[in-house]
């Protein structure tokens, strides 16, 4: 299981701008873990998101993926293990039609037809877009975009799973079933979200960016209740999150 686990070691990157949008960070996710990334706009999670599975490379310091580090020799190993699932769904979709977008990653793995359309099938279903298999994929809307890009990374059967703001974009009932792939997803995920209400069902553990830094790592409950924390980072209690710090005080 030793693939199942992600470490940041002291990682900086600097854009081609000159912007240094990671400024040292350091966490270790390990199997199992559903862990929340969070952060204004421009806190550098989508940048960190990118370097799970070698999209981005560190300018400095290092990436593991289990006890692979990743570098360009590395990079197809990582992304067998690594599903990631990126802000912008337009930037995951590229076939013709939704059934051959969710085919891609296991035909590329050379996988047998019959086990082809069995993660097809599975990973549409998970997602809730199995009535949109026959469809074209760039004439559907931004939500349905965004369920089916998930189904495109879970249909490789990833053991670790990261999204980028999956929730965005998404009508109540599509947010509730990605809630629940989520939540009965078995092995490891980190979700950077902006929605934090989210969070506090699912992840046990919160990570806040700041500014290109790791400001704070821990107990969501915890990290929740810390009022000048949130507003310090440009976030905002989340509901629940107030109505239990209510109940512990009366
Ligand atoms: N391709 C890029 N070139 C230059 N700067 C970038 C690029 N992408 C992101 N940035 C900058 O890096 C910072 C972090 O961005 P990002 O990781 O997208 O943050 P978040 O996902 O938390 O909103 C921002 O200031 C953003 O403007
Ligand atoms: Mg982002």
């Amino acid at each position: 299981m030793s693939h199942h686990y992600i470490k940041f070691n002291n990682v900086h990157y600097t854009y081609s701008n000159g912007y240094e949008a990671l400024k040292g960070v350091s966490f270790r996710i390990t199997h199992g873990e559903k862990v929340a990334l969070v952060g204004a706009n421009g806190a550098g999670k989508s940048t960190l998101v990118l370097h799970t599975n070698g999209l981005l490379l560190p300018k400095e310091g290092s990436v593991n993926v289990g006890d692979i580090p990743i570098d360009k020799k590395t990079l197809p190993i990582v992304r067998q293990s690594v599903g990631l699932v990126f802000q912008n769904p337009d930037d995951q979709l590229f076939m013709p039609t939704v059934e051959e977008d969710v085919a891609f990653g296991p035909i590329n793995m050379k996988l047998p037809p019959q086990e082809v359309e069995r993660r097809v099938k599975l990973a549409l279903d998970a997602v809730g877009a199995s009535a949109l298999r026959k469809r074209v994929s760039y004439q559907l809307s931004g939500g349905q975009k965004k369920s089916v890009a998930i189904a495109t990374v879970l249909s490789m059967e990833p053991n670790i799973l990261v999204m980028d703001e999956p929730s965005s974009n998404l009508d109540p009932k599509a947010r509730r079933q990605i809630i629940n792939l989520i939540r009965s997803f078995r092995h490891t995920c980190l979700v950077a979200t902006h929605d934090l209400e989210m969070v506090w069902e699912l992840c046990e553990r919160t990570m806040v960016m700041n500014d290109g830094k790791v400001v704070a790592d821990g107990n969501t409950k915890d990290i929740f209740s810390d009022i000048a924390l949130l507003e310090r980072c440009g976030l905002e209690q989340p509901y629940q999150a107030m109505l239990a710090s209510y109940e512990i005080n009366i």
